[in-house]
């Protein structure tokens, strides 16, 4: 807390735009990275529900210190049409978790979530390649996943969602890009795959229903979510009740903390391209 005595007139300030806010953890790995560098910048939360996303965004262009944002659920899908550009991966994706603003107000959209879920797995050395794989969830988060494991050669991808029309969406736009892969439409039911994903926002709110069918997971099955607070959800404590190994959240937001800060950096130098 003491890097926050030192914010001044000249700080550089960044936001995470989310609904619900309380869990975010990307504030505190972001300042840390901050202070580390010796940056004179600060990242803040933004409680922002979906019907005021776009006056918010709108409102963001005009604050001459901010350059740039994170966004969460559940904006990662609005907040594309809002961009002024987007990445190619962006677009491919459908879906943007990291806006840079430039000096004009003009606003810049990536996706890194794919690239974070994928660095995050083989960091605990679990190779997607050659797996198959059940995601559970169609929404912003999932599509860069979808993409990311399908870029990354698995086997096999199963999709679930709660509305099953954005699942056979997502589920036509990477066949499209991956005709190779084996990309089917899932129902709760995650047994026969290797890996098991849990992409949706279930587990961030203490009432949650469980994502997927756990009864029917089984011990060779490694079970991996997206959610890091809590970090143990109730997926992670039944998939570990039923003897599979787990991957929590977490890695996935440290794998892409130094991706987002070059993402939002309006120093050309500091920018990276291109994640899937
Ligand atoms: P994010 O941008 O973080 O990925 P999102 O785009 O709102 O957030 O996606 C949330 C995901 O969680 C979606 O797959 C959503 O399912 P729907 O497409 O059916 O909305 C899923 N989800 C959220 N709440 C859910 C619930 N109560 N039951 C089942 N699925 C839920």
């Amino acid at each position: 807390m003491d890097d926050i005595k030192k914010i001044s007139g000249s700080t550089r300030v960044y936001a995470i735009i989310a609904d619900p806010i309380h869990h975010v953890q990307t504030p505190s790995a972001m300042n840390q990275l901050f202070a580390a560098r010796g940056d004179d910048r600060v990242m803040v939360p933004f409680h922002v529900n979906e019907s005021e996303l776009g006056a918010v965004v709108a409102g963001l262009r005009g604050i001459k210190n901010l350059d740039g944002f994170i966004v969460t659920v559940p904006h990662k899908t609005a907040i594309l049409e809002l961009c002024d550009s987007v990445s190619d991966s962006a677009k491919l994706v459908g879906a943007v978790n990291v806006v840079r603003r430039d000096e004009d107000g003009s606003l810049h959209g990536d996706i890194l979530d794919g690239a974070g879920f994928l660095a995050g797995l083989r960091q605990r050395g679990i190779e997607p390649a050659g797996m198959s794989v059940y995601l559970a969830g169609a929404g912003g988060a999932a599509k860069a996943i979808a993409f990311s494991l399908a870029a990354a050669g698995v086997s096999k991808l199963t999709i679930f969602n709660r509305t099953a029309s954005k699942a056979v969406e997502l589920i036509q736009r990477l066949s499209a890009v991956f005709p190779a892969t084996e990309i089917l439409l899932g129902s709760d039911d995650p047994a026969g795959h290797d890996l098991v994903v849990n992409s949706t926002s279930l587990g961030l709110r203490v009432d949650d229903i469980l994502p997927l069918d756990v009864t029917l997971l089984t011990p060779s099955q490694i079970v991996a979510e997206i959610i890091m607070q809590p970090a143990i959800t109730p997926l992670l404590a039944a998939a570990t009740q039923m003897g599979c190994r787990i991957h929590d959240g977490m890695p996935m937001l440290l794998c892409q903390i130094e991706l987002m800060a070059a993402a939002m950096a309006t120093n050309k130098n500091e920018q990276n391209h291109e994640y899937i």
